[in-house]
């Protein structure tokens, strides 16, 4: 049963609606006078409706008591003789439900409270709805800052742990370059004790295939990323380390190094590097006989984004006549094809009697992980 209240300050006009506002139901709360008297039955009785008289006794007028009440959430209908437009343009502004003027008809009375009634129940529906959602707002970005709160935190342990792993690479690959270094030492401590020429050179080789790793795993732990290798520093080191251990006259051969500034993973280096130690050592070893003058050069190219080329070539003898370096029984060639194998390098070899030797190996950056594949 809806509540209304009645401030009207005509007793027999406000008599006459509560019997007509009771008959059709309605409950009515009180009849009151002034506004100030309305304020606080509104207060106590909490009607769903006020049918509010505009002139009325007291300090406050119906238009200032209806403002009021509708701050309250109680909505007005305003039941006045007052038909001058100042004061209907000052009740607007109190969005009234409704405007009746005296003397009204019964049936006016009861659609426009009816209406008023229906207008606010939705009103008060359509706010419950904007407070849930405003709950509902408030609880998701609760949510979402202690949400972010956690993936922070996570962030956070995973930045740590990686931390310690990168730091635990770096000092792997230290370790392994030291051990490498130790294996060196050994075989030149081993070098300096040997007589026959050619075993000194078998053992020289090791070394520098030796060397050859422990060079990737030192630009590995001075690198930033600790996993791909700056290849044109590597290559410039490594061609003029084994140029130097060679023993080979600059003044009459050159070395030449050209190449890209480009980065290669450890899986791929290691490979790469131990194929461009055979071919620069046996060009060094076999290509320039009686210190012939000549020049050996090393290109490396990135192609595309994916493929890189390492091209190995010399000016000098070229290769004894009738041999096949592919069906070659020594060790260098074996392992330079095995090593193109495991990186997925195409190899091609220009042999030309005596304009030198060249070795072209293409391959692509992503290569499969280390086997041991000899
Ligand atoms: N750049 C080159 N110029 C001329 N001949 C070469 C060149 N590279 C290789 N050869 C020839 O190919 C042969 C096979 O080379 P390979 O590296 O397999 O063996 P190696 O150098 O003789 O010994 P090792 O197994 O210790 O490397 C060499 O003995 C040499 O005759
Ligand atoms: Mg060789």
């Amino acid at each position: 049963m809806a509540k209304i209240l009645i401030v009207e300050d005509d007793p027999l006009i406000g008599r006459t609606l509560q019997i007509r506002l009771a008959r059709k139901g309605y409950e009515v709360v009180d009849c009151v006078s002034t506004g100030e008297e309305a304020l606080s039955q509104a207060e106590s009785k909490k009607p769903e409706l006020i049918l509010m008289d505009i002139g009325l006794k007291g300090a406050l007028d119906g238009i200032q008591t209806a403002h009021q009440l509708r701050e309250r959430g109680i909505p007005s209908v305003y039941l006045t003789a007052n038909e001058d437009s100042h004061i209907f343009g000052r009740a607007k502004r109190t969005r009234p439900l409704g405007y009746i003027l005296k003397p009204y008809e019964e049936e006016e009375l009861y659609r426009t409270v009816e209406l008023a009634l229906y207008n606010h129940g939705v009103e008060v529906a359509l706010q419950k709805r904007e407070e849930l959602i405003e709950d509902l707002n408030r609880s998701l970005e609760n949510r979402v800052v202690e949400r972010t709160r956690q993936l922070e935190e996570a962030n956070q342990r995973i930045q740590g742990s990686l931390k310690e792993k990168e730091v635990l690479l770096m000092e792997l690959h230290h370790r392994v370059k030291n051990n490498l270094q130790v294996i060196c030492s050994l075989l030149r401590l081993q070098l300096g004790k040997l007589t026959d020429p050619n075993a000194a050179m078998v053992l020289k080789e090791s070394q520098n295939r030796i060397l050859s790793m422990a060079m990737v795993h030192q630009l590995l732990y001075q690198s930033q990323d600790m996993n791909h290798i700056n290849f044109k520093t590597y290559l410039e080191t490594l061609a003029s380390h084994i140029f130097q251990s060679s023993d080979r006259d600059p003044q009459a051969l050159s070395l030449v190094v050209e190449a890209d500034e480009g980065y290669i993973d450890l899986v791929t280096a290691v490979p790469c590097g131990m194929i461009a130690t055979e071919l620069i050592s046996n060009a060094l070893k076999h290509a320039f006989p009686q210190n012939r003058e000549g020049t050996l050069s090393v290109i490396f190219k990135l192609k595309d984004k994916n493929r890189v080329s390492l091209k190995v070539q010399d000016d000098g003898i070229g290769f004894p006549p009738n041999m096949d370096w592919r069906k070659s029984p020594s060790l260098g060639f074996s392992i330079v094809s095995s090593l193109c194998r495991q990186i997925d390098a195409v190899l091609d070899v220009k042999q030309a009697g005596e304009t030198g030797t060249s070795f072209t190996l293409t391959f692509p950056l992503t290569a499969q992980p280390i086997a041991s594949s000899f």
